[in-house]
């Protein structure tokens, strides 16, 4: 284990690979790493149909899919799903009409995960899990066919974070979402730092800064982010890493909604105000807005936080959904 005197020292002049990383969690899969344990807080109602193999080599750094609020018949993807502990909590929630895919690299994280799938479809009486051998940067998913793509403590790890963002923007569904439990550096990690294959293992080295992390997401497009900032994991080589839980969806304008319309839309709250595209909304207070953004703001993302209302009608926005001005 690194401590912060040891940090720095490189173990090597080349840069991280992927195969590092994979080397890395193959023995991570049989023998527990102490290293690696976050301390993650599962409620243990999701856990009781998981077997101890399973918990005993949880190396997340959050809880994603508690968080989740998922549905019913919902489509989840998990990236770099380890031992199997986030698909098997959400193959729980979203019961036998939803599906949940996890997706590894390492040999030895699916044989675990797929030997434990077995059990957990019997404790739960049906099986919606499938383990899939992949990377984050080409995930093996169709196109548009995910509601919700979750990750814990794994995007550090990879080599090309703009790969991995693109790639969930590309297999959620219009109006999809992420929720992805991550390690985040207060500081852009230095480059010696980063060529420490044992570090980039640990999740140190290759942790964004929320930035960072900001801008790959809004670069790709990722909507109505929203930032919960959960604990300090540890401090190596004087720069503190977090965990937080980040999430963001995938917005896709309604044809039918128009630019040109306008519509109310009242912040509800329970801050005094929000930013939202450069406008400002006051709690409380109606603001005009184009009928594609209302639409934006009535999705997953924002629901519950904005009333949209009609100005002609005064009445629900919903309720006159069909009505466009350049129609
Ligand atoms: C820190 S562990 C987290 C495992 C799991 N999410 C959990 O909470 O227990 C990281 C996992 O991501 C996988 N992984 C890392 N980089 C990957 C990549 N580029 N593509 C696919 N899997 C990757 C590793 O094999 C490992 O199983």
């Amino acid at each position: 284990m690194n401590d912060e005197s040891s940090c720095c020292n490189n173990d090597s002049d080349e840069d991280v690979s992927r195969n590092d990383v994979r080397d890395f969690y193959s023995n991570a899969a049989t023998t527990a790493q102490e290293s690696l344990c976050c301390p993650t807080q599962y409620d243990l109602t999701d856990l009781s149909h998981i077997p101890k193999e399973v918990t005993e080599i949880s190396y997340g750094c959050g809880s994603p899919v508690g968080r989740a609020g998922l549905r019913e018949g919902e489509v989840m993807v998990d990236l770099g799903s380890g031992g199997g502990i986030d698909c098997f909590i959400a193959a729980k929630h979203v019961g036998k009409t939803g599906r949940v895919f996890g997706i590894d690299m390492t040999e030895e994280m699916l044989g675990v995960a797929r030997k434990n799938a077995e059990r957990v479809a019997e404790n739960l009486g049906y099986n919606n899990i499938e383990f899939k051998q992949g990377f984050l940067e080409t995930i093996p998913i169709d196109d548009t066919s995910v509601d919700l793509v979750t990750s814990n403590c794994v995007i550090n790890l990879s080599t090309d974070k703009n790969a991995v963002f693109k790639e969930i923007h590309r297999i959620l569904k219009p109006n999809g979402r992420f929720l992805i439990a991550d390690i985040i550096s207060e500081k852009e990690v230095p480059e010696d730092m980063q060529n420490n294959k044992e570090l980039w293992g640990e999740c140190v080295s290759g942790a964004l800064t929320l930035n960072e992390f900001l801008d790959y997401a809004g670069n790709n497009t990722f909507k109505g982010l929203r930032v919960q900032k959960d604990y300090l994991w540890k401090e190596v080589g004087g720069i503190k890493f977090y965990s937080y839980t980040i999430e963001g969806f995938k917005h896709v304008p309604d044809e039918n909604a128009s630019c040109c319309k306008s519509l109310i839309a009242t912040y509800a709250g329970p801050f005094e105000s929000v930013t939202l595209q450069s406008t400002v909304f006051p709690m409380n207070v109606p603001v005009e807005v184009a009928e594609d953004t209302a639409q934006m703001m009535s999705s997953h993302s924002y629901a519950g936080q904005f009333i949209i209302t009609d100005p002609e009608t005064e009445k629900p926005a919903e309720s006159n959904s069909e009505s466009s001005c350049c129609g």
